[in-house]
């Protein structure tokens, strides 16, 4: 995949260095002052990354146990934080202030089922990935899933991009995006509820829940 598959239409720049931050999957730092809708954006922009990553690893040859152990975390820790700020925080607060004829509801449903299939998919795929991590190659019925787990999370963003993230700029108030925010900041402080699979997993890796950063897609 290209540098330029990786960009999105509305993928944002690092309003700190005018940068796409989102080249490497790294867990986004999230500011107070910053606008939460924006900061969604980009943690889209690196579950895309998160994506190629998967189709990487459903290719491979040979073990790549770094790039397996960057998905690993990625999908135990930051796709579950994400999941958790939209269903709990924007969701509602974008319920509260849409308009009739914006028609939310059936696209608020549809995110919501997909976050259901995301994680029974991902819950399923942590055991073996955590094979891969320590050397293992992915057997026949891992690269299917992960194929198909990279496809549906593609398809979850281009509604969320297209629809879900520009109604919130319409509709949400500077009050709403400050109190999102502040919610998305503290619930950073403290680790998701994580799936006692991820937990088994990340246990298993030297350094724990930290990025192995030093091996990119491709
Ligand atoms: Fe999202
Ligand atoms: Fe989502």
């Amino acid at each position: 995949m290209s540098d330029k598959d990786h960009i999105d239409d509305a993928t944002p720049r690092s309003r700190d260095r005018g940068t796409i931050r989102g080249a490497r999957v790294a867990p986004p730092r999230l500011r107070a002052d910053e606008c939460p809708i924006e900061a969604m954006y980009e943690e889209h922009f690196n579950q895309r990354q998160l994506c190629a990553d998967m189709d990487v690893l459903a290719a491979t040859t040979k073990p790549r146990q770094k790039l397996a152990r960057r998905v690993l975390i990625n999908l135990c820790r930051d796709l579950p934080a994400h999941f958790a700020d939209e269903e709990r925080g924007l969701f509602p607060r974008l319920r509260a202030r849409a308009l009739p004829e914006d028609n939310l509801e059936p696209t608020l449903s549809l995110l919501a089922r997909q976050h259901e299939v995301a994680n029974q998919a991902f819950t399923l795929l942590v055991p073996a990935l955590a094979c891969m991590a320590n050397g293992a190659l992915p057997a026949p019925e891992d690269r299917a899933a992960l194929r198909r787990l990279a496809s549906a999370e593609r398809r979850h963003l281009i509604v969320e991009n297209a629809i879900l993230l520009p109604l919130a700029r319409m509709r949400l108030t500077e009050d709403d995006k400050r109190a999102l925010m502040a919610e998305m900041c503290a619930s950073r402080q403290t680790l998701p509820d994580a799936h006692a699979a991820c937990t088994d997993a990340l246990a298993t890796l030297p350094g724990g829940a930290q990025d192995g950063t030093d091996e990119v897609a491709g």
